[in-house]
């Protein structure tokens, strides 16, 4: 399996997970050009909005340590279906590899491969009133 080691990363990670609140815990590892991993957990708040995925938890985390190109990120949960990305993360995600593969994986083992520009077309588009303005 191509991605075993990112999903054996992620699911460590999700053991970390600080989820009281939805009792769903989430664990991503974000796969770096150079090689390096970084993981991430969700961390919810009682103030339930403030909660930050598991994704975000791992770019930012990579970010910090000086990594700005990625190429793939492993997202595992407890589920049927495979997770994939929130609309958030998707956005956060774009803003450094719109082109990155999401490998999303169960405990049980059923994993989904796809790309983020398929999730997420298009990621700037018109979000900066300059960019779009003649
Ligand atoms: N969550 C993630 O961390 N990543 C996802 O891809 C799906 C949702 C978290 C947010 C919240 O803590 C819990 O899962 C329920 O939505």
């Amino acid at each position: 399996m191509q991605f075993h080691n990112l999903i054996k990363a992620a699911s460590e990670a999700r053991l970390q997970a600080y989820a009281p609140y939805s009792r769903f815990a989430v664990g991503a590892a974000v796969q770096c050009k150079a090689g390096t991993v970084f993981i991430g957990s969700n961390i919810e708040n009682i103030s339930y909005g403030l909660t930050v995925c598991a994704e975000r938890v791992a770019i930012g985390s990579a970010i910090a340590a000086g990594e700005r190109e990625f190429v793939a990120i492993a997202v595992v949960a407890d589920t049927i279906e495979p997770v994939v990305p929130c609309g958030a993360c998707r956005q956060f995600l774009a803003e450094f590899a719109p082109n990155l593969i999401i490998v999303s994986a169960t405990l049980r083992g059923d994993q989904k491969v796809e790309n983020l520009s398929r999730l997420f077309p298009d990621p700037k588009r018109g979000i900066r009133e300059d960019v779009h303005t003649p």
